[in-house]
């Protein structure tokens, strides 16, 4: 592969052409907060939270990590005021909805984000699609997925599939940044299959 060499935070990077540039960034040892990325699944790019700020022929945006390509001589910042605020608010609008997540909480303090700035309407759940994408991409199960649209949007377990694979996998309560996946299983456990061995919470 040909070697593309960019900036990021002010250092010469190289990277492989193709990668994209969170995972330019994680190669020279750069961190960048990512809730929906998983290095064994496809880049989905739906939290948002991996934005940075990039300069190429003079022109400034602000770009999705994940799934950006990374190109010869782009700039890259992975801190800057507005960035920090993008985070911010991102990290507030999901606070909305699973306040208890630790790995939520951890990026409040870093961010500085208010955990009460807007109304609460916990789901648990931030809608990563995490559970679902390794279920079918890594395990090609399918025993989890999304149901409903919109606001009413959620994961659901498929109780005659799980009842089948889940009990001996459970891959996806260790990858959830909510614990909402373990709480869903168990859910469908108790009502779906309730004679079978009880999942019991770490
Ligand atoms: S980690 Fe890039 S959009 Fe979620």
């Amino acid at each position: 592969m040909s070697a593309t060499t960019l900036q990021i935070d002010g250092r010469e990077v190289a990277a492989d052409a193709g990668m994209t540039v969170l995972q330019a960034a994680r190669q020279a040892g750069v961190n960048i907060p990512t809730l929906c990325h998983h290095e064994k699944l496809e880049a989905y790019g739906g939290c948002r939270l991996c934005m940075v700020e990039v300069e190429s022929r003079g022109k400034t945006s602000y770009v999705v990590s994940c799934t950006y390509p990374v190109e010869q001589d782009l700039v890259v910042r992975t801190r800057s005021e507005k960035v920090d605020k993008i985070r911010r608010v991102i990290v507030e609008e999901l606070m909305a909805h699973a306040p208890d997540s630790p790995e939520l909480q951890r990026l409040a303090y870093e961010y500085g984000a208010d955990r009460n700035r807007f109304e609460k309407e916990p789901i648990f759940c931030v809608m990563c699609g995490l559970c679902v994408r390794y279920c079918a991409e890594v395990k090609g199960e399918h025993a989890v997925g999304f149901i409903g649209n919109g606001p009413r949007r959620e994961i659901s377990f498929i109780p005659k599939r799980a009842a089948q694979v889940c009990w001996d996998c459970q891959e996806c309560f260790t990858i959830c940044p909510t614990s909402y996946a373990q709480a869903a299983y168990m859910l469908t456990e108790a009502l779906a299959f309730p004679g079978r061995r009880r999942t019991t919470l770490p």
